[in-house]
């Protein structure tokens, strides 16, 4: 791969859709060489049958361990040594999702449901009764998954400024590789500190029954491994959700005829959530892959070593799967979007996120019914880090909401 000329990754400039690069190389060069941020070269992947094919095929890895693997924060590679499940391939991959995966059926998310509902009401309470403008971002998107994640692991949310802010800086993109160490040093001393509490008094939550049942002496899983999925878990668990939330809410904002039909028939709710999680794809750069064999790609020789990015974003944008794309259309049948990936390492939190969303949506409209942008769109700050979303999302209401 030796023409590889653009820098990887680029940066969206309207949060309604992906990098426009990406519409040009799916046209011009749908399998085409760029540089990663690690100096390396990776193979970007913008057609939606490609995209699904690479993330379906075993000849595809996942495992960051192996050469050409590509980072897409140089510093990610200080965690490789023993990376979390989802930078691993079977069977190691295969073992410890199977331990996580009856923590995530629809059965016991549907359980989870009026936790859910109460603490986005409490969370709403709380926001009525602050002087607008406020950051919707701060006082609801983040503390909405972050309370629900810490209740299902048995994370003390008290430590949610410190959580939120290394995981923060560990997905920046502007993250130097010494404030990566550090934030990454801390956040896993503070789990691990938190596995010897539960070891010493068993508690019955999601990391309680992975240590008493699956680490070691009782299991198979070591305490290492343990220690890097609950952080797997914490960090998912939060980030991703509170961006889908702070944007899901501008979608609406911005679309007042979208957010009538939705408020007039919660039917219409669940394909609107399908429809933001395609048109945002925010985990576009989530799935990265090194090819294991030679391989034709869409025309293209791709070689073992190589890396690869089948870029969600791109498939999710692609006209040929789905007839204009840039339009978030509740009518339209776009349940075969990738928005969670797909494969093997198709998101193990799908479920809880979906029912937050659905909580959130059909809650925040209902009890602001006023609730609008305080500032023009364009002025909002866009983070185009490890996944994407909004700094800041700045609303008012009327005091006839309170
Ligand atoms: C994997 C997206 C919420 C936990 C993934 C992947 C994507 C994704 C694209 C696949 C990565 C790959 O193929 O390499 C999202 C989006 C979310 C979300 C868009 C919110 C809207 C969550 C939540 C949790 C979670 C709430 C946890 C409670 C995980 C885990 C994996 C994963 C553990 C790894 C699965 C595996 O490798 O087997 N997610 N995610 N995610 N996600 Fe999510």
């Amino acid at each position: 791969m030796t023409d590889a000329q653009s820098s990887f990754p680029f940066s969206r400039r309207c949060p309604f859709g992906p990098p426009d690069e990406y519409a040009r190389l799916r046209i011009e060069q749908p399998v085409s060489p760029v540089v990663t941020p690690d100096g390396g070269t990776a193979w970007l992947i913008t057609r939606y049958d490609d995209v699904r094919a690479i993330l379906s095929d075993t000849d595809f890895s996942s495992d960051a361990r192996r050469p050409g693997f590509p980072a897409m924060q140089p510093e990610l590679r200080q965690l490789f040594d023993d990376p979390p499940f989802v930078r691993k391939d079977p069977p190691q991959h295969t073992l410890e999702r199977r331990t996580l995966i009856q923590e995530f059926t629809v059965k016991r998310m549907k359980a989870l449901r009026p936790g859910i509902q109460a603490t986005v009401d409490t969370l709403i309470d709380d926001l009525l009764r602050a002087t607008p403008p406020v950051d919707l971002v701060e006082v609801f998107a983040l503390p909405v998954p972050s309370l629900v994640i810490c209740r299902l692991l048995g994370v003390p949310y008290a430590d949610h400024a410190f959580f939120e802010s290394r995981t923060r800086t560990m997905l920046g993109r502007s993250t130097t590789s010494e404030q990566f160490s550090t934030a990454a040093l801390e956040l896993f001393s503070y789990m691990n500190e938190l596995i010897g509490t539960k070891q010493a008094e068993p508690t019955d939550d999601l990391m309680g029954r992975l240590i008493s049942t699956h680490m070691e002496p009782a299991g198979q899983l070591s305490r290492q491994t343990v220690l890097k999925m609950c952080t797997l878990l914490l960090q998912a668990g939060h980030e991703t959700t509170a961006n889908m939330i702070a944007l899901g809410t501008l979608a609406l904002l911005q679309d007042r005829a979208l957010l009538t039909s939705v408020q007039e028939d919660p039917e219409v709710l669940p394909p609107t959530i399908e429809e933001m999680l395609r048109v945002f794809s925010i985990a576009d750069l989530g799935p990265a892959r090194v090819a294991t064999k030679d391989i034709e790609i869409g025309g293209t020789f791709i070689r073992a070593g190589d890396g690869v990015m089948p870029l969600l974003a791109a498939a999710n944008a692609d006209p040929v799967a789905f007839s204009d794309p840039d339009v978030l259309d509740p009518r339209r049948d776009g349940r075969h979007h990738i928005a969670f990936g797909h494969g093997v390492h198709q998101c193990l939190g799908q479920n809880l996120a979906r029912m937050e969303l659905e909580v959130v949506f059909s809650t925040l409209f209902q009890r602001i019914p006023t609730l609008r942008l305080a500032v023009p769109v364009e002025a909002l700050p866009l983070k185009n880090d490890g996944a994407f979303g909004l700094y800041e999302l700045p609303v008012t209401w009327h005091s006839a909401d309170m």
